[in-house]
């Protein structure tokens, strides 16, 4: 029996919340990072796995998908988690379970959790805080229980299956200023290949799905959106995402 942590956390949010769970659902584990390439594996039915994606536009961020669909569940159990930026999550979870028990896993729990806005950072500021983190503690606890029981449940998840909220992407695409340095880590970091290493000032914007990771690991600060645009759409995002949002567990 193995138990993986698999994870698309760009800019670390979703991360932070999969390896509190992780930690509190088990010893051992393994990370995938969606990230980067996964190689093809094969699971068996007494392996367990917490899968993490961040919600993009409602929805399960389309080269997480991709990858995951490089891993056959063959029975495995699968905890989902989703991680949103204090607005909603719509049909993440949904989408996460469809894909997942088309892959052949067993869906058997699922976290809507909150973390920082990768985007608009003055939203949710500082989450997963203490207090996310004892819940989400005590919710690995109970999803814990649930597995020991070894019961395949009917997850009653919020959102629709099969039909999924339209999601067409973000009209702010990162460039580069003169302070980069041309180090090329964006580059290599860019979980979709974006920027190109011999000229990181540009980005494919066709490519680019705004996951903020280049502004977020540049060392030079170099990375950014254009800043009235930012201004302009935070304003406009200001109500949506305003206020103390909470974590859910789904048994
Ligand atoms: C392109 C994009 C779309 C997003 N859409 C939503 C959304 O629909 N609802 C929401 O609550 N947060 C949304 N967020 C915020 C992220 O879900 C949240 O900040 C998450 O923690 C980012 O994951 P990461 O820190 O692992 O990169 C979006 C972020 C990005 C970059
Ligand atoms: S990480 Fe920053 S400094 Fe390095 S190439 Fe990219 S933009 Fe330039
Ligand atoms: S170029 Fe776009 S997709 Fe690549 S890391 Fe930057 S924001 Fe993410």
């Amino acid at each position: 029996m193995a138990n993986y942590n698999i994870y698309f956390s760009p800019t670390g949010g979703t991360r932070k919340v999969a390896d509190v769970l992780a930690r509190n659902l088990w010893g051992e584990y393994a990370n995938i990072d969606l990230c980067k390439e996964v190689s093809p594996l094969s699971l068996s039915g007494d392996d367990v796995c917490l899968v993490s994606v961040p919600s993009y536009g409602g929805r399960v961020p389309a080269i997480a998908l991709e990858r995951l669909r490089n891993i056959t569940g063959n029975g495995a159990r699968a905890v989902l988690n989703c991680v949103y930026g204090n607005r909603e999550w719509e049909d993440t979870l949904t989408e996460l379970q469809d894909t997942l028990e088309t892959l052949g896993f067993r869906c058997v729990a699922a976290v809507a959790a909150v973390a920082e806005h990768s985007v608009f950072r003055q939203f949710a500021t500082g989450r997963p805080d203490a207090d996310d983190k004892a819940q989400l503690a005590a919710f690995s606890k109970r999803i814990q229980e649930r597995l020991d029981a070894n019961e395949c449940a009917d997850l009653n998840l919020s959102g629709s299956h099969g039909t999924y909220k339209v999601f067409n992407g973000t009209p702010f695409k990162p460039m580069a200023n003169n302070d980069c340095a041309g180090c090329g880590l964006c580059a290599r970091e860019c979980p979709v290949g974006a920027i190109d290493a011999a000229n990181p000032q540009m980005t494919e914007v066709e490519k680019c799905i705004s996951c903020m990771r280049c502004v977020s690991i540049c060392p030079k600060h170099a990375r950014g959106c254009d800043a009235q645009l930012m201004e302009m759409l935070a304003g406009k995002m200001a109500p949506a995402l305003s206020g103390h949002k909470s974590n859910h567990l789904f048994l």
